[in-house]
Parts: C-alpha cells; structure tokens; sequence
C-alpha cells in the first residue's frame, strides 16, 4: 500500500492529464520508485488510480522497457545492441559487463546493485557504444571507462 502523500500527488498528476493514459508513464514511474519494480499491487492500485482495468495497466507496462515487471537491482543497466553500436561492437561492452558483473543479460548481481538489461537504440548512436545505468547514458564506451563507470556507480548508490 502506497503512503497518503503519495497517492494524493499521483491522484493530482492523473486529474491534470487530458486523459488517463497520458499519466500511466508517470504514475507506474512513481510506483515503480517506491516499492523498487512494478509489483502486482502497484499494477493494481495504478490502475485504480488510471481507472483502467489491470490487465490495461499489464499491457501499457509490459510496453516500456524502463517499466519492471520483476525485482531488478537498485541501478539497472541499459546496454544498446542495436545496429549502430553493433558497428562499434557493443557485443564486446556487453561480454565485458557479463564477466564484470557475473551475471547474464536479464540477471542481478549477487549483491544487489546491478541488473544488466539489453536495449534499442537510445538515440546515442553517434556516441556508441552506448548504456545507461539508472537515469544517466553513458557513451563511447571501452572495457575502461565501462569499469569505472561501474565503481563510480556503486560509490553513489
Ligand atoms: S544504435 Fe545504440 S544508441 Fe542508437
């Protein structure tokens, strides 16, 4: 259950927008920061605050791929392997995370802190290869600056 606070900004948010699918991003956004992913409960109370059924608020979720609909770590790892980063071997910076982080795309790091996630082109494809952790991109990667990315990650977190 979300706190009072919460739901009266989310009900406010929804109250501003022309129609309710227009503030989905944002409230399934600001479950999503508050219980860490896109549970079942936050799917339902988003939809009682959409007035949407569930099974609408699934189909909007499942869409965005910043959306979890399971536990991921506290910073998630968006890697680019779409073709201009493919070019600059993005399939390099994904085995260097892999190995790095010891886990496999669509897995946690044993401590917490790290899901690693593939992703579409995000628009940095002059700047490939690209990621992002959390809200912040990062591009032309190497396996150099990809670990102290990494360490300068973990001592914000
Ligand atoms: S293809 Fe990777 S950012 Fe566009």
């Amino acid at each position: 259950m979300i706190p009072e606070s919460l739901k009266n900004t989310l009900e406010a948010r929804v109250a501003s927008a022309i129609t309710a699918r227009e503030a989905a991003v944002d409230v399934m956004k600001e479950l999503q920061a508050h219980y860490g992913w896109l549970t079942d409960e936050a799917v339902g109370e988003a939809a009682s605050l959409l007035g949407l059924s569930p099974l609408q608020v699934e189909e909007l979720a499942t869409f965005y791929e910043m959306i979890y609909r399971r536990p991921v770590g506290k910073k998630v790892i968006h890697v680019c392997d779409s073709i201009s980063c493919w070019c600059v071997d993005c399939e390099g910076i994904i085995e260097h995370l892999k190995k790095k982080l010891g886990v496999g795309l669509g897995e946690t790091t044993a401590d917490g802190m790290f899901t690693l996630l593939p992703c579409c082109c995000m628009g940095m494809c002059g700047d490939g290869p690209a990621m992002s952790v959390g809200d912040v991109p990062y591009g032309k990667l190497t396996p150099e600056l990809v670990d102290e990315i990494l360490e300068m990650e973990r001592q914000k977190a």
